[in-house]
């Protein structure tokens, strides 16, 4: 078992053009798997493909929009004619957002919820026959802020929550059909995800409020996963402040409130500075 249980192992890596998706895509390729990446932009996909191959993976790209039924389908598709079977899908690609529910347009809460929530069922309903035909592994890259909300990230927090409990049932309908379910949440690591967050006009924030360096790196959250793959673990929480917030949050979910409201009123150029308007 262990790394060699991956060698020539069929895995699809959504949103692996970047952060935690492509570290996800090297640690598969150190490991020999055959792998499909997919994300929107090709170029970037295809220097993640290069770097795969020279650490000894087999690569497919497809550019794929997993808001796109038919992307989603071409993807699976492709995966299936180029490796001939799918033991692994990985969703992990998505988007975040930053602002006031009170200030956001409604069309910024449907975009996060098409990429992070939608993409996830329209990739794992084409995956799903192979999946269980290969006993395989769906795995879906959430967040802490889908066992926690946060706050100014209403849209992120609602479409994790929403994978959690859709991965949680799928978990539990495929109860003895020797397919493995696992949601991994990591907690803040360094990425692109908060340049690329959307604003309340659904703009990109184009900056960072984090010090990115102090965070974890997606290289350890791709080991970890890979880890709780091996393990076949329902949960991989990650990161200290992840795992005390999941834990208190289920013995004492108002102290927590308090908590994380006092942590995000903090954050550089916090939104919350706004709601002070509204307080009595
Ligand atoms: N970084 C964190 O602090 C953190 C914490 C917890 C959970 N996560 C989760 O980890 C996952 C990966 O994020 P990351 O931190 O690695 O961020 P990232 O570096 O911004 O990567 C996001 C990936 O998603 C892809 N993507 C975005 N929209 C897409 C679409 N419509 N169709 C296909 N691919 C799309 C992007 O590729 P293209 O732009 O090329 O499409 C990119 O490859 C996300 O689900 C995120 O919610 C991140």
């Amino acid at each position: 078992m262990g790394a060699q249980q991956w060698k020539n192992k069929v895995v699809v890596i959504t949103g692996a053009s970047s952060g935690i998706g492509a570290a996800l895509a090297r640690a598969f390729a150190r490991r020999g798997a055959l792998l499909t990446l997919a994300a929107r932009r090709e170029d970037a996909l295809a220097t993640v493909a290069r770097e795969c191959e020279a650490l000894g993976g087999q690569v497919r790209i497809v550019p794929t929009d997993v808001t796109r039924k038919e992307d989603c389908q071409r993807l699976i598709d492709t995966t299936v004619s180029t490796w001939g079977r799918l033991d692994v899908l990985i969703n992990n690609a998505g988007i975040s957002m930053r602002a006031l529910f009170v200030e956001t347009d409604l069309e910024v809460l449907e975009k996060v919820m098409a990429v992070n929530f939608w993409g996830t069922v329209y990739c794992t309903r084409y995956a799903i026959p192979h999946l269980l035909e290969a006993r395989g592994t769906v795995v879906g890259i959430s967040s802490i802020a889908g066992f926690k909300g946060l706050p100014a990230r209403a849209a992120y927090s609602a479409s994790k929550f929403a994978m959690n409990g859709f991965l949680e049932t799928l978990r539990i309908e495929t109860r003895r059909t020797g397919m493995h379910v696992l949601i991994c949440a990591p907690g803040f690591t360094a990425s692109n995800i908060r340049n690329t967050a959307l604003t309340a006009d659904g703009t990109p924030q184009g900056e960072t409020p984090l010090q990115e360096e102090k965070l974890m790196s997606p290289d350890e959250v791709a080991e970890h996963t890979i880890r709780g793959m091996e393990k076949r673990r329902r949960y991989v929480i990650l990161t200290l402040q992840g795992k005390l917030t999941v834990w208190l949050n289920k013995c004492f979910p108002g102290l927590m409130d308090r908590l994380v409201f006092n942590h995000m009123m903090k954050e550089k150029d916090s939104p919350l500075e706004k709601m002070k308007r509204w307080w009595p």
